[in-house]
């Protein structure tokens, strides 16, 4: 049983994310354009490589997830920053992907929640920039690992308006099995088995025990959906709180269990303030400089995937140390 599996996954993982698409979005996603891969992570690896090839541009936003800019950069594909900030929600324009070159992009690659902002594309925005990529030939790439974790109604797909993009998602957020390194991807045609080739030259297979501990977590909404309560009460908190500490200015954290704040009222140095709270308070958060090598010292992401009871005496130690 615990051999290596098919390149793509085991069938009744396939058919089970298949049947998630069918019953979380109201989408028909066959099982054959699902590849079970090593975490996300490991999808975008893939996708990168079967659908680019060196010097080719891909546009990223900035802030934004740092392992997107390292993996294109380690296979010499050049990661192109599109600057977002509070103005257009953390989110691209038309005309912020137009000054980022736009026909000359061969990539476009946005997670929507997005880490470190938790900030959303709306349907009538994804429609828009996925026409704006098919005009020009831009492959779009959705990361929608934080998918299933949204706090007004549940996040567009790019599949839902577009059957022919690349989607990747993971185990790891919504699913909470972080460890076990588990993704998927669902794939347009022409990519299939290019990536299927290097998923089995360079993987062999995902993990084939947590690919069947993943066909029995689709059973687990109750207990998932309690995680997405918790996560709820944070944001309320934390959203409620944080202001009055002196933390004011924070992206809008529509999804994902993120809120990043704008520091630049108390610091000009993330990395240093992150190190004194921490020493000061315990409190552990991610300067902006991993998410954004240009403004994010004056930024920092904190976390509330932890318990409700932490997020209120992180409040109150916060409150105590800049009171
Ligand atoms: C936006 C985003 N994409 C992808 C990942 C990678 O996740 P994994 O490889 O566990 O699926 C993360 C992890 O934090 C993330 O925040």
């Amino acid at each position: 049983m615990l051999g290596y599996t098919l390149a793509l996954g085991i069938e009744p993982l396939r058919t089970a994310i298949s049947d998630h698409y069918r019953d979380y979005y109201a989408l028909d996603v066959p099982a054959s354009r699902i590849a079970v891969t090593t975490g996300s992570s490991a999808a975008f690896l893939l996708s990168f490589l079967a659908a680019f090839d060196a010097g080719d541009k891909v546009a990223i936003l900035r802030p934004g997830y740092p392992c997107y800019r390292n993996i294109l950069g380690a296979l010499g594909i050049e990661a192109v920053d599109v600057p977002v900030g509070p103005e257009t929600r953390y989110q691209p324009t038309l005309a912020a992907l137009e000054a980022a070159g736009g026909a000359a992009l061969d990539g476009l690659l946005i997670a929507s929640p997005a880490n470190p902002t938790g900030s959303m594309l709306s349907a009538a925005e994804l429609e828009a920039i996925l026409a704006y990529c098919r005009e020009h030939s831009i492959r779009y790439i959705s990361d929608e690992i934080y998918h299933g974790i949204t706090y007004g109604g549940r996040a567009p797909s790019a599949l839902d308006f577009d059957t022919d993009t690349v989607v990747i998602n993971s185990f790891s957020k919504y699913f909470s099995m972080t460890g076990w390194r588990l993704g998927w991807t669902v794939l347009p045609d022409d990519l299939l088995r290019p990536f299927e080739r290097l998923a089995q030259n360079l993987f062999i297979s995902a993990p084939t025990l947590a690919q069947h501990a993943a066909v029995a977590a689709f059973d687990c909404h109750a207990e998932l959906q309690g995680n997405v309560a918790r996560y709820t009460a944070n944001r309320e908190l934390l959203l409620r709180r944080l202001p009055e500490i002196g933390f004011d200015k924070l992206a809008p954290a529509d999804g994902a269990f993120y809120i990043y704040a704008d520091v630049r009222a108390l610091t000009n140095d993330a990395g240093r303030f992150c190190r004194e709270m921490l020493q000061a308070t315990g409190i552990a958060a991610t300067p902006g400089d991993d998410f954004d090598p240009v403004d994010g010292h004056g930024h920092v992401r904190f976390s509330f995937a932890g318990a409700t009871a932490e997020m209120d005496e992180a409040c109150a130690r916060l409150a105590h140390w800049l009171g």
